[in-house]
Parts: structure tokens; sequence; C-alpha cells
């Protein structure tokens, strides 16, 4: 038997305009991960058996639709390690991360599925293959991503990306200490970029105009995380909330669960991945988060999480 995980990821800033050319900055979420084993099948039984006990789904490789993205995942890695023999395994798939929430659980299942094949068959790939397989798989599930989501993913450190260029991994100097709430609204990712996308073609102007200001956030958060100066890393927080909103991407229960956030002392909150539903992220003192985590909770939160980035 052959166990391998991935962790989940949260955007500190520049979800979307990331998209359009601008830096963000992801990080790994390492307490929230992706469990994939691999079993030999009984003798007799040939092919590749799909199991996710968690959206109750278990089918056979060669029955899965051309796009389904975990059969995608075994397909497009058994082609990457050149493995031509049938192989007769039972992959069974579980997760702690909500999916369509912005934790990025498709990249998580992805990477762990590649990772738990490549262990399996003692083929090891390079991380940038990691990523790489996992990117095209994000493709299904969303026709134009940054790549941010595989890349945290896969690389499991802090990351400031750009689209198209080589990840830069970057050093926190200091720890952070996180609140995720969630809305409990799942958000498939297109439909936000979709929308916004739209809006972008019809006010090409406004549109590009916010997503360099979230750049500039982004730019000057890197050099908060790096130096470890972090007094004013919740207010780029709120900002770059503020031009998420403008955009339309935040949403009653976000808004909700974000207000609750910053009135129980959090430095700052802000929705985190797509948006229009999945999660929000407060920067917290680690004294404050057990406040902060109540609020949430009253405020309507399905889930909280508490966790430190460093
Ligand atoms: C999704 O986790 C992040 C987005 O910026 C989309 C992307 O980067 O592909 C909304």
């Amino acid at each position: 038997m052959t166990l391998a995980s991935a962790s989940g990821k949260a955007i500190l800033f520049g979800e979307h305009a990331v998209v359009y050319g601008q830096p963000a900055i992801a990080v790994p979420l390492s307490h929230l991960r992706t469990t994939v084993q691999v079993e030999s099948l009984d003798p007799g039984t040939t092919g590749v058996l799909l199991d996710a006990p968690d959206i109750n789904q278990s089918y056979w490789l060669h029955e899965a639709a051309g796009d389904d993205p975990l059969a995608s995942a075994v397909r497009l890695t058994l082609d990457e390690l050149g493995v031509e023999a049938p192989v007769d395994i039972h992959l069974t798939i579980q997760s702690q991360l909500p999916i369509a929430s912005g934790l990025g659980s498709s990249a998580a299942a992805s990477v762990a599925v590649i990772r738990a094949l490549s262990a399996h068959l003692a083929k090891p790939l390079e991380v940038e293959t990691v990523s790489k397989i996992a990117y095209t798989i994000e493709c299904i599930h969303h026709g134009t991503p940054s790549g941010i989501d595989n890349t945290v993913v896969a690389y499991e450190k802090p990351v400031y990306f750009i689209r198209e260029h080589k990840p830069e991994l970057i050093p926190i100097s200091t720890s952070l200490n996180l609140i995720i709430g969630d809305t409990g609204v799942a958000m498939r990712t297109t439909i936000p970029v979709n929308l916004l996308c739209e809006r972008w073609e019809k006010d090409p102007g406004t549109y590009g105009g916010w997503f360099e200001e979230i750049g500039e956030i982004v730019i000057k958060a890197r050099t908060m995380l790096e130096t470890g100066s972090i007094d004013s890393l919740g207010d780029l927080m709120d900002q770059n909330q503020t031009l998420l909103e403008d955009m339309g991407l935040s949403s009653f229960e976000l808004q909700r669960l974000i207000r609750a956030a910053r009135k129980a002392g959090a430095l700052g909150a802000k929705l985190s991945g797509a948006g229009m539903g999945g999660i929000m992220l407060a920067l917290v003192e680690p004294d404050t988060a057990k406040i902060v985590e109540t609020a949430l909770k009253k405020a309507g939160a399905k889930q909280v999480f508490i966790t430190e980035v460093d």
C-alpha cells in the first residue's frame, strides 16, 4: 500500500488580478490535506478503480469521462511516467478540504493522485512536472487558470506568482496567524472568473485599473512578509477586499463573515480564492484567534479553520 497527500492553499493577496498578469501571493495550508491511498487489486481483477467516498463516487478509469479530473490525473501521470503495461490498482481519495470553496481542493486532489501514483510505481517526478500535470487538470476545471493553485500546492511553500513566469518561493519572516471562515456556499471557480472576464471586456479601463491597484498591494505585501514588518498587512488585506467588492466578487455571506472578523479584532479580512461564496480569510493576533473564531461561527460560518503559516 502507498500513501501520499497534498495540502490545501489560501491566496493571501491578488486572486483574479493574477489571471490578468498581476502578481499574487499564496500559501499552503499544510494542516488541511487530501490523501490518496493506492493498493493492488485482488488477483484476477484488472484496471484502475477510483474511490472518492467523500463525494460518494466509485468508478473504473476506463469508464470515466474524458474530462473527469481524477481520471485525467491518473491518465496524465501514467503517460508522463511512460507506463504502458496495464496497472491494476485501487485508489482511494479522501479530503479534509471543502469542495469549490477557495481552498484548492481540485489542485490538492490532482497533486495527491500524481504523488501517490509516482510513489507506488517508484518513479519519482520533479515538482515542476507535478505542477505542470496538475495545471493541465486545472484547465479542465476552468479554462483560464493562472496556475497559482497547482503551483502553491505542488511546491507546498509560500509563493509569489506571476502568470507564465517561474514561481518565486518567498521566505516569510514571521509566522502568520490566519483564520478561515467557510460560508458553506460552494462556488465553482469558472463562475466568478467568467463573470469578471465579461465585465472586464465591457470596461477594460476601469477593471484594468483595479487589477493594477491589486498588483501594487501584492508587491507591498511581499516586502512586508519578507521583512517581517507586518503591522500594516491587515490593512492591505482590507484594501484588497475593497477592490474585490468593487469588482462584484464578494457576497452577502462573505461580507457578513468579514465584518464579524474585523469587529472581533482581526487585523484584516478578505475573501480568498474565486469569491462569490467559498471562504474568507482573516489575519489575527494569536490571542484574538479564539474570539474571532467564535464571532465567525456566530455570524454563520459553516466551518472555521485556525492555522499558522511560516
Ligand atoms: C482561484 O483559486 C484563483 C483565481 O485567481 C483564479 C486563478 O488564478 O486561476 C480566482
